[in-house]
């Protein structure tokens, strides 16, 4: 068996304390291969985000463990763990977070920049990401200006800059219209078929978990068992 690209075991997050405690983790635990297409499903407050910024080493857990590739991430100095976040994982999240009043290709070239990459690089790679989502004539675009289509696009170029392993996106959709939604969901999807890269999708949308290899559904902080994890 090969090892799973992402597993965690019995995974708890406790918020607040005292009469405010809330236990959003209560023992979660799931196993990822590379190459899958994983949603994770439910309600508002059931806890997705809480597990997947814990999955993505954005937070840390209360109790269990996150293996990535095999290795346990607790075993990680804060450098390392940096270092094997910015180059495994890419995220995509439903508020774009990115800089306004730059211009695309510098909001894309972020992640290069803080990792030290000098400007002609930046540009060279950032300017393939962004042909690759077919944004290359707004590379000098201020972001600010663009549609909210275009904005996603942007945060996935962004997001794929570091040529990632896994992709993690939080209602990566929520944002667009139907329409506008379904193109980046292909975007998404193609990704994830033609170019490996492992999807790891929260959202509170059914139609769309419904196009993932796998569908993990959380609720109140706990795993439930539907019997209809894999697509038939
Ligand atoms: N920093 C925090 N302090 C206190 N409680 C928190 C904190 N972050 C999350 N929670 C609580 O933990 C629970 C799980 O939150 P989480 O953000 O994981 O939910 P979610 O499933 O992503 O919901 P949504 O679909 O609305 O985004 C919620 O009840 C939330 O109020
Ligand atoms: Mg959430």
């Amino acid at each position: 068996m090969p090892v799973p690209i992402l597993a965690a075991q019995d995974l708890t997050k406790t918020y607040g304390r005292g009469p405010d405690r809330f236990d959003a983790l209560k023992g979660v635990s799931l196993e990822i291969d590379r190459g899958d297409s994983v949603a994770i499903v439910g309600k508002s407050g059931s806890g997705k985000s809480t597990l997947m910024h814990i999955l993505a080493l954005l937070d840390t857990p209360g109790g269990g463990q996150v293996h990535v590739d095999g290795t346990d991430a607790k075993t990680l100095s804060g450098r390392r763990l940096n270092a094997l976040r910015n180059t495994m994982f890419g995220f995509v999240f439903q508020q774009f977070f990115l800089n306004p009043g730059s211009s695309v290709l510098e909001n894309v070239a972020l992640p290069l920049k803080i990792a030290g990459v000098g400007s002609r690089e930046r540009r060279t790679r950032g300017m393939a990401v962004l042909e690759q989502l077919e944004l290359a004539d707004k590379a000098r675009n201020k972001a600010g200006n663009l549609s909210g289509g275009q904005k996603q696009r942007v945060v996935i170029a962004r997001a794929l800059i570091n040529s990632p392993q896994v992709l993690f996106a939080d209602e990566p959709t929520g944002n667009l219209d139907t329409a506008t939604g379904r193109i980046v969901e292909d975007i998404l999807f193609d990704l994830n078929s033609n170019h490996g890269i492992t999807l790891i999708t929260v959202t509170h949308d059914h139609d769309l978990a419904a196009r993932f290899n796998r569908r993990l559904y959380i609720r109140d902080g706990l795993l439930i068992n539907t019997g209809e994890e894999h697509a038939a």
